[in-house]
């Protein structure tokens, strides 16, 4: 099947790599034409992880056009509302329109206890995951509203946001708010047409978790993990028998709520998590 998502606009934030370039891919190959934003440096604390650059941003850009689709982009913290809504205002103008949100930007964080968690890291996590989450849909809903022709909104939360793990208590908290976001923006928007629902990914193949900090943290008995070391761990967490998603997995679920497929789909928290919250 193509065309998919013919003709239709979205706005995706986080965009530079990970998930959200595997977003902008999936959804240009099945007709879409993509706003794409991404803070694009080193944000709160997430010293473990490389930070996404303005080439990776571009790069996700060249990808999109080499599938004959458009793309706008730009350089924009979600913490800031006032240069996501200029963002939005501006990709609109020059795509014409706008159909689809897909809220995915966030950071990682972990290693600590809440009551050990410093105040910086619960600030930097409920910041970005969160409040990040909410104003990144507040500066959409009016080019939704004003279109007349409703719209998907997909929200990343995780299997965070349904079930609580240690040692990330913050991103735990961000993660089951956005399953609040998602709901209430459910409820307030329907009469609109305009549908609502999450995506809650387990471990998945990005820099977020394929990384040395998420490695010793899985393999501490171990000098240098690698890859091929938190297989084992990772799949303990999973009913299938594997340790992670790949990107392009959470893509196709974020595509079939993002088409109309789903049309009569909302408030709905959809796992892609090989079974985790099983557990
Ligand atoms: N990777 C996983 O295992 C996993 C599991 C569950 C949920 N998630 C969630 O999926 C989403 C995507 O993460 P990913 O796996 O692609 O990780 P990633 O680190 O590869 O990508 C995250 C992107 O978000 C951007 N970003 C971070 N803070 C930002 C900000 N303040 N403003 C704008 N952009 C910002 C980063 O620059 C980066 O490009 C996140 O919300 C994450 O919490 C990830």
């Amino acid at each position: 099947m193509s065309g998919r998502v013919e003709g239709k606009v979205a706005f995706i934030t986080g965009a530079a790599r990970g998930q959200g370039r595997s977003h902008a891919v999936r959804l240009a190959q099945e007709g879409a034409d993509v706003i794409a934003i991404d803070v694009c440096k080193a944000v709160g604390g997430s010293e473990g992880i490389p930070p996404a650059t303005p080439e990776d941003l571009a790069e996700t850009a060249d990808l999109v056009k080499g599938l004959g689709r458009r793309i706008v982009t730009a350089e924009v913290d979600v913490r800031d509302l006032e240069a996501l809504q200029s963002a939005v205002d501006s990709g609109v103008e020059q795509l014409g329109r706008l159909d689809i949100i897909v809220a995915n930007a966030g950071i990682g964080l972990g290693g600590a206890t809440l009551d050990q968690t410093s105040e910086e890291d619960w600030d930097a996590v409920i910041d970005i995951n969160l409040s990040g989450v909410w104003k990144s849909v507040k500066a959409v809903v009016p080019h939704l509203l004003s279109g007349g022709h409703g719209g998907s909104i997909i929200l990343t939360s995780s299997v965070g946001g349904l079930k609580a793990l240690a040692n990330t208590g913050h991103y735990i908290a961000a993660k089951h708010g956005v399953v609040g976001l998602m709901r209430t923006f459910a409820v307030e928007l329907g009469e609109h047409s305009i549908r609502v629902n999450s995506v809650h990914p387990t471990n998945c193949n990005t820099p977020m978790f394929m990384n040395e900090s998420t490695m010793k943290m899985f393999r501490p008995d171990l000098e240098n993990p690698g890859p091929e070391d938190l297989v084992a761990p990772a799949r303990l967490m999973h009913i299938l028998p594997v340790g992670w998603v790949e990107a392009v997995d959470i893509s196709n679920a974020v595509l079939f709520l993002a088409s109309d497929e789903s049309r009569y789909i909302t408030g709905l928290p959809m796992t892609v998590d090989a079974g985790s919250t099983l557990k």
